[in-house]
């Protein structure tokens, strides 16, 4: 494959093809020169055999160490590596002396000066050496900043200046070099985020920043339809997953501060051989089609939590040299074909929740809990003292055309006939030292009463975690079309997931940092909200924001039930909408049992002391769901047994 055209192989090829025009003598100046670069360089052991007699054009020079090569009388390529790897030049050198000698080679095209000891920053009249294509000055002690004057070379195709010490922000002209097809600047010390301007870079093949201080969103690359290689380990990048061309070969994110799902795309790379995705945070659904792609041979996602479930049946490429699944949530069994038959591939999947005794498994529960926590990043020290967060999240289900939903319901809720509420609104968020009757171990063990459970979640989804990615694919990025209501706390959105399914996406905005830590108890029992008579979630995600991975946002998803408002449907003013008296019975057999689950179907219970019949909706079977139920998770939790709502209900019940 093309990419695979190492710069030295190019060099080869050209080398035997100008060897039969290289009799020529050297212009003298040009052996001067050379000369007197030995002498800058400190007279390195590759350039030993160099001496004023020496015909540089026609040495018979084997070394891999030192290459000349000549077109006519002039050089056209300079190959020297030292052996300077970790010792600088004396502080005698100077590499503005030694630049300024370099460009009297004018016509070099492929220069390489790798492990001299050069230090110093690069000076901009390196520019002077107009023909340049392929420039590697790997392994030295450059510093400062790329400069500039390198978008005077329109015919550089390489750049490569791995393991030196150049810091500053990534260039954001290097679309100025048109021509560049590989930019390698592993292990330096370059920091700030990527410019958009490299996805103009329209022949880039590889793309290696490994080993920087980059951080942030990495521009959309979709449009680099050549790019075979990315290597972004070891930096800060993050959280979403990059927008790339389908062509890739290699992908290495490895150990940055990604958080997002994986694009379902990536099944399509079909040129995919190499993929490390290992030391993240992505969350959501491992795709096991990533293993049968086409060309993979390394397969690394550890250190994620990727959930999901595996099959005995999955196929695998053969091809498949390592897989290292361990440290993530997966469960299921391990595929038969990942089972190794050869000794020489690796297979490790440790620390998962797989049905198999190998390889140090976890219990089940653990990654059920882990799948629900998921997106939690390591617990910040900072955040230590908000450990007593009080969460009381006023969940409204969806509705159709419910674009006021939220509005009315806080209306209701203020005008409502509990006056004495008043005073503490229903549905705030968070509230702070707010007395905590629940211990976090109350929490925990909150569970289904069994018997319930039977009755309960009946075809529902079960309950996940969303990537952002999927809430954002959802609802179409939050577009102004899928917005159903909104209040002070955030905006309720309509979206659809890619099975099809429609749903209601709550955005919490937290106006205090959490970290997600603090939420686990919380979306256990939100995910155990599931009931027929309900309208039930289905999932959350967390935002987190980029400084400091404090929760921005919480996602609440919830299935989304379209049939309107019970009130719409017996009302007067929706006459011509009528429910049969035997639908009325349903619908209050179903609101009843509906508060029965959130009284004792879950531990601890949820009450509600204002049911309204605005928040009970009707779904396509016309079966009832309470929408509008409060999790007075912490800061209720002295009125432990109110059953208002059920008074409230039997009061609406008699209006039959
Ligand atoms: C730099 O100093 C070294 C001794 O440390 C000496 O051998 C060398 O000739 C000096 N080089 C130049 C370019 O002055
Ligand atoms: C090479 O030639 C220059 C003058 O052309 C002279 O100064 C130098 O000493 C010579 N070096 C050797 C190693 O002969
Ligand atoms: C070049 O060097 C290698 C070992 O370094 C040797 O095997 C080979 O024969 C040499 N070729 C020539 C043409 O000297
Ligand atoms: C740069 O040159 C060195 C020495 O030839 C080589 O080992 C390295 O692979 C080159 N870098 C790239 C990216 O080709
Ligand atoms: C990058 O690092 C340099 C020093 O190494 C610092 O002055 C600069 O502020 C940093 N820039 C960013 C965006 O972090
Ligand atoms: C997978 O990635 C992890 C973390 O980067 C690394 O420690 C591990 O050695 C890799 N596994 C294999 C089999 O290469
Ligand atoms: C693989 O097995 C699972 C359950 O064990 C089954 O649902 C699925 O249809 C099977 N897939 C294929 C391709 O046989
Ligand atoms: C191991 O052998 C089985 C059949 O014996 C085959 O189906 C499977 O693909 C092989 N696995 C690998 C990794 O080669």
């Amino acid at each position: 494959m093309a990419y695979k055209h190492h710069p030295s192989v190019f060099l080869v090829f050209v080398t035997v093809l100008l060897s039969i025009h290289c009799s020529e003598q050297l212009q003298s100046s040009h052996s001067q020169t050379l000369l007197r670069i030995q002498q800058l360089l400190n007279f390195p052991v590759s350039l030993s055999n160099w001496n004023n007699n020496t015909d540089f054009c026609n040495t018979d020079s084997n070394s891999s160490s030192l290459n000349v090569v000549c077109y006519g009388d002039t050089i056209t390529q300079l190959h020297i590596i030292g052996e300077r790897r970790d010792t600088p030049l004396p502080r005698n050198f100077s590499i503005d002396s030694f630049v300024t000698t370099l460009v009297r080679l004018p016509s070099l095209k492929v220069l390489t000066l790798v492990s001299l000891g050069i230090w110093g920053p690069l000076p901009g009249k390196i520019a002077r050496l107009s023909s340049l294509e392929i420039f590697n000055m790997s392994s030295n002690f450059l510093y400062g900043s790329i400069p500039q004057e390198l978008t005077l070379l329109s015919s550089l195709q390489t750049l490569i200046f791995d393991n030196n010490m150049l810091a500053d922000t990534f260039p954001r002209w290097i679309d100025s070099l048109q021509a560049l097809t590989v930019l390698s600047l592993k292990n330096n010390k370059f920091n700030g985020s990527l410019p958009n301007s490299l996805g103009n870079v329209e022949n880039l093949r590889t793309l290696s920043l490994s080993h920087n201080h980059f951080y942030g969103v990495v521009p959309d690359l979709s449009g680099l339809t050549n790019l075979q290689v990315i290597e972004l380990d070891d930096n800060a990048f993050g959280p979403q997953f990059p927008q790339l061309g389908h062509k890739l070969v290699t992908l290495v994110l490895r150990n940055n501060r990604f958080r997002s799902g994986i694009p379902a795309e990536l099944s399509s790379y079909y040129q995919l051989e190499r993929f490390d995705i290992s030391l993240n945070s992505f969350v959501g659904p491992f795709q096991p089609g990533l293993l049968s792609l086409p060309s993979i041979t390394y397969l690394n996602i550890s250190w994620n939590k990727l959930t999901g479930m595996l099959f005995e049946n999955l196929s695998c490429n053969s091809e498949l040299d390592v897989v290292d699944l361990s440290s993530n949530l997966l469960t299921g069994s391990l595929p038969r074909c990942l089972v190794s038959n050869s000794s020489d591939s690796t297979v490790l999947y440790a620390r998962n929740c797989l049905d198999t005794v190998n390889q140090n498994q976890q219990p089940q529960p653990f990654c059920h809990t882990e799948a629900l926590a998921v997106g939690i990043l390591p617990e910040r020290k900072k955040h230590k003292q908000v450990s007593t967060v009080v969460l009381s999240l006023g969940i409204v289900g969806g509705t159709l055309g419910g674009v006021a939903l939220v509005l009315l319901i806080f209306f209701i809720v203020r005008r409502g006939n509990d006056r004495s509420k008043t005073k503490n609104p229903p549905t705030r968020l968070i509230s702070e030292n707010a007395a905590s009757g629940y211990t976090s171990k109350l929490l925990s063990d909150a569970r289904y009463i069994s018997q319930t459970k039977k009755l309960g979640a009946v075809g529902l989804p079960t309950y996940r975690s969303f990537s952002l990615e999927e809430i954002e694919s959802a609802t179409n990025y939050f577009d102004r079309a899928s917005l159903m209501g909104e209040d002070s706390y955030g905006k309720m959105y309509r979206g659809q997931l890619k099975n099809g399914s429609l749903v209601a996406i709550r955005c919490v905005e937290m106006k205090k940092r959490y970290s997600t830590q603090n939420f686990v108890q919380h979306i256990e029992l939100i995910s155990k909200l599931r009931h027929r008579h309900l309208v039930s979630a289905v999932g959350h995600c967390f935002e987190c924001s980029l400084d400091d991975s404090s929760v921005s946002k919480v996602f609440l998803v919830f299935e989304y039930v379209p049939n309107g408002t019970l009130r719409n449907w017996i009302s007067d003013e929706h006459a011509r909408k009528s429910l049969s008296w035997t639908q009325h019975i349903g619908a209050a057999i179903g609101v009843a049992k509906g508060i029965q689950f959130l009284h004792t179907g879950i531990v601890p219970g949820v009450y509600s002391n204002d049911l309204k019949i605005e928040d009970v909706l009707l779904d396509q079977n016309l079966v009832a769901k309470i929408s509008s139920y409060h999790l007075p998770l912490l800061s209720n939790m002295g009125k432990l047994f109110l059953p208002g709502s059920v008074w409230k209900f039997f009061q609406w019940i008699k209006k039959f």
